[in-house]
């Protein structure tokens, strides 16, 4: 079992479409939960450099003190940065593409730093009138746990995006408890779901399609399958993990909501279809040996027509879940 990482690059390849792609739906509702609380404080669990707070915390009203937890310092050391105009001011631009480089001011672990956050882009994402401002930005080199769990009972809301079919069933179990006693409310994205569908932007029953689909198939669910393993915590939930969640919380009592929030690339995604298809064959083929070679050829096809014309969907779940009860904290 080797912990899996993440490169800063791929982080920033997917940016674009991770905030494109997640459910504006659940923003609305848990902005109104926000608002009401008096807590402000955030905690983001497998930050990576900062994607999920550049998305949400323009689209949340109000003052917030957000925690980033992440066992790589490398990426939160460019979390800390992005968006920093000067020394100790953090502002956090919303849907930033790229990630600006580190001002090399060695930000791990618990620094912090203020400044006013823009507001977002989503129409009636945030209150009329009401502005988002990051007060405090502190990153936390460590594991989802301890550091991560430990953390639990000081925030208002538990957030994180493309982690969650990373953890363990146990792990998932001891945060929604922990969300549970603190009266957290808990927004979840960009879980995968263990879908990916090749396409044609304008030929979708040709016969070449059809083709594919068994080669398509079997690489799907060798990825599947992939997901499955300890990446450093135990056996993983991999594609269980956002009607996982959905069912512990709601178990926990809480009112939830799971919308689908797919990637939907095409045209102009090349790059990072061409990225998947690279992580793709290198699981398939690990958990596959015996059709490697069907996993190799099958791969050049896919990135030949990332050049020719394809459409790919990349299926992903975001869960909302707000604790019952009147809002306090
Ligand atoms: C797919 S990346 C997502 C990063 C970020 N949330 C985003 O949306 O871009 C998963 C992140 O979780 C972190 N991670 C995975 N397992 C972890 C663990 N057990 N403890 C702490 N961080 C972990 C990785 O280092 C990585 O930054």
């Amino acid at each position: 079992m080797a912990d899996e990482t993440f490169s800063s690059d791929w982080l920033a390849l997917r940016e674009p479409a991770d905030h494109r792609s997640r459910s504006t739906d659940l923003i609305a509702p848990l902005a109104e939960w926000w608002a009401a609380r008096t807590g402000r404080h955030v905690l983001d669990l497998g930050s990576g450099t900062g994607s999920n707070l550049r998305y949400l915390a323009p689209r949340l009203p109000g003052e917030q003190a957000w925690t980033l937890v992440d066992r790589d310092a490398a990426l939160l050391d460019r979390a800390t940065s992005a968006g920093v105009t000067s020394p100790g001011v953090g502002r956090v631009e919303p849907d930033s593409e790229t990630v600006p480089e580190g001002l090399g001011s060695g930000t791990v672990p618990g620094r912090s730093g203020s400044g006013a956050v823009p507001r977002g882009h989503d129409s009636g994402a945030v209150p009329t009138g009401v502005g988002s401002e990051v007060v405090a930005l502190e990153c936390v080199v460590g594991e989802l746990d301890p550091e991560g769990l430990v953390r639990v009972p000081e925030a208002d809301l538990v957030t994180a995006s493309a982690l969650l079919d990373l953890v363990t069933h146990q792990w998932l179990e001891r945060l929604v408890e922990a969300c549970r006693a603190a009266g957290n409310a808990a927004l979840l994205s960009l879980t995968w779901d263990g879908t990916m569908t090749w396409g044609h932007p304008d030929r979708n029953d040709h016969p070449a399609a059809d083709a594919e689909k068994p080669a398509d198939g079997l690489v799907a669910e060798a990825v599947r399958d992939h997901q499955l393993r300890d990446k450093g915590m135990g056996p993983a939930l991999g594609p269980a993990a956002g009607p996982a969640a959905e069912e512990a919380f709601r178990a926990a009592g809480y009112d939830t909501w799971l919308l689908s929030s797919p990637w939907r690339l095409g045209a102009g995604d090349g790059l990072l279809a061409r990225a998947l298809i690279d992580g793709w064959v290198a699981a398939a083929s690990e958990e596959r040996p015996a059709d490697a070679q069907l996993i190799r050829d099958w791969a050049e096809r896919r990135r030949a027509s990332t050049s020719t014309g394809f459409t790919l969907e990349v299926g992903h779940v975001d869960l909302l879940a707000l604790p019952p009860g009147p809002v306090d904290g």
